[in-house]
């Protein structure tokens, strides 16, 4: 660990960080509170003060204050070292200051063109209104900086030259093109602003909407900022900085297309609302919302560009593990029109919103088609989806439903779904390096490992061991080994920490560890006895079936001493 961060750490304890956030009640040693990563009715997020860690019994996220505020916040560790080094006082050290200072310089000129824009806003009777008419409040316009570029050439760029900012720099903002009498000349040019916020809510980006509407062709409805140093559209959404916090409150994440449906949509009192804006859904986007919440509710519009653009919003969704509903809106109604024409009824549609898979069933069934037709339909338009539910359980349950409304037998959807999945494997690979695969099959080995290594831990972070930590590690290396004690020892802090809040709240009323610690040992020991009983029964038959009588004969007796180890053991353990 840097110097830095710990620098950080020890001025900072975990329970000033988190207190921040949430309430904290005293529970014996630990402080525990709802957890505020998902829901529940009991507390089952536990803070040590003593290690500095926290840990939810329930969504079993845990670490230290680091992890905590990436967490809360939906942010990357860089964004975390740098809210807790403001917090606590302590520099960072910059590895590259000129970077940095250039970074704020950009900063800067995105900051000045935000406040220039919006004082432009104010002056332009005309575009305020239609502002109004298309039903925002003078308070939306504010709080999300809208602002307006006139109909010149060089207004921004003169503006900010007198605020002594280099071309050069305010090129790289994406906000001048070089080009003109000028040498460089405004990108936006007659348009409504929207400024684009990073995820730590520092403006990046601008989505310009033509206004006065403009009927020459080449004239763009929206022009949006390229891409910058600054600017990342693939990871950005619109409004997410905003929405986080209630994202993170109501547990699910509305997600529109435009800039006026966000904002109509925030309005409406949903400010769990994020668009994506001026280019398509990426895995980064979802994944940013998924550090948040694991529901998602799509309104995207419903003409027909939406519905193949948002197919691979979907399935990306759907293997990703989010639970995606759609909303139905009236064809050709995008949520900016809906709720100006009723905000009451925005509530309903939301609430209304379908699983992705009983959406397209239902829109399915609406149709009409013969068994022939209606089968090719659900195997070319619903079990495509159905392939990327991650969840087996969630993913048969989706059959059987299919096949309860369809009367499409269970055997032969699940017949098409292989087929698909064996024409699809090669697409399905590009996930296996963002998602883990399925945990590993749990065995009963495995479990008794855990908790002696849990318990070893633990009492190792404790000030005085209560039993002798020494004993207990030799005796483990001798029935497991050097090799898987050192993959053992590789879990990350992260599993540590976890088995170590487990150790602690399974054992802390135990007065009698070394009892325990016994007990799982020999339970240990006993299941690795019997896999190697398993093991040589096989071989065992194999020898039988090839009259190998040597090897049998010595099979036989090996198995009969694995049993009286086990024996031996079992007398122990009565003692
Ligand atoms: N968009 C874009 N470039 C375009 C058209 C659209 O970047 N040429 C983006 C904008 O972010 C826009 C979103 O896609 O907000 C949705 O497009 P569309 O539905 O066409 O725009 P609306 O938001 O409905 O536009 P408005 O309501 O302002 O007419
Ligand atoms: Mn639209």
């Amino acid at each position: 660990m840097s110097s830095t961060t710990e620098q950080i750490k020890d001025r900072l304890s975990i329970v000033e960080v988190v207190e921040s956030y949430l309430k904290l009640e005293k529970a014996g040693a630990n402080m525990k509170a709802k957890c505020p990563f998902h829901n529940e009715k009991t507390a089952s997020f536990t803070v040590s003060p003593s290690r500095g860690t926290f840990h939810c019994f329930g969504c079993h996220k845990g670490g230290d204050i680091f992890s905590f505020v990436e967490e809360i916040e939906g942010i990357d560790f860089s964004g975390a070292l740098k809210i807790l080094a403001d917090r606590a006082g302590v520099a960072l050290e910059r590895d590259n200051p000129e970077a940095r200072e250039e970074q704020n310089v950009l900063y800067s000129i995105l900051e000045e063109a935000t406040l220039f824009f919006e004082s432009k806003l104010k002056d332009d009777i005309q575009a305020l209104q239609y502002l109004k008419d298309r039903g925002l409040t003078d308070e939306t316009i504010k709080d999300f900086r809208l602002g307006y570029a006139n109909d010149q050439w060089t207004e921004l760029l003169s503006f900010l030259r007198t605020k002594g900012f280099k071309d050069v720099d305010i090129e790289k903002t994406g906000l001048i093109i070089p080009g003109g009498k000028s040498g460089y000349y405004d990108r936006f040019r007659k348009r409504i602003l929207f400024p684009i916020g990073n995820h730590s809510g520092k403006y990046v980006g601008y989505s310009g909407r033509i206004f006065p509407e403009d009927d020459s062709k080449d004239k763009a409805k929206y022009i949006n900022s390229p891409e910058t140093a600054l600017y990342h559209k693939s990871k950005v959404l619109y409004g997410y900085h905003q929405a986080k916090a209630s994202i993170r409150s109501k547990d699910y994440c509305i997600f529109v297309e435009g800039q006026m449906d966000l904002l109509m949509s925030h309005q409406a009192g949903f400010t769990n609302t994020v668009a994506v804006s001026g280019t398509a859904m990426t895995e980064e986007h979802l994944l940013a919302i998924k550090r948040l919440t694991d529901n998602l509710v799509i309104a995207f519009d419903s003409d027909q560009a939406g519905v193949s653009a948002s197919e691979k919003s979907f399935n990306m969704a759907l293997s990703l593990d989010l639970n995606v509903k759609v909303v139905k809106l009236p064809k050709g109604k995008d949520p900016a029109d809906f709720i100006l024409e009723n905000q009451s009824a925005w509530d309903g549609a939301i609430k209304g919103a379908k699983h992705l898979i009983d959406f397209y069933l239902d829109t399915l069934l609406e149709e009409d088609y013969d068994d022939r037709k209606l089968g090719l339909e659900v195997g070319s338009k619903i079990l495509p989806y159905v392939i990327n539910i991650r969840n087996n359980i969630e993913q048969d349950h989706f059959i059987s439903k299919i096949s309860d409304k369809t009367k499409i037998p269970k055997e032969v959807l699940q017949k098409e779904l292989e087929r698909i999945i064996s024409q699809t494997t090669e697409d399905k690979s590009n996930y296996n390096n963002i998602i883990p695969p399925p945990l590993k099959q749990v065995t009963r080995r495995n479990i008794i490992e855990g908790k002696i290594l849990s318990i070893i831990l633990w009492q190792e972070k404790a000030g005085e061991p209560s039993i002798d930590l020494l004993k207990y590690k030799e005796r483990l290396k001798i029935i497991i080994g050097q090799d898987r004690l050192d993959e053992l020892d590789k879990l990350s802090q992260k599993t540590k920490d976890a088995l170590i809040f487990k150790a602690e709240e399974s054992h802390k009323d135990n007065d009698n560890l070394d009892y325990r610690m016994n007990d799982l040992f020999i339970n240990l020991e006993k299941e690795i006895l019997t896999t190697q009983i398993k093991e040589k029964t096989e071989k065992l038959k194999d020898s039988e079936k090839n009259g190998e009588e040597v090897e049998l004969t010595k099979l036989q007796e090996e198995i009969q001493e694995l049993h009286q180890k086990i024996s031996n053991l079992n007398n122990l353990s009565n003692q």
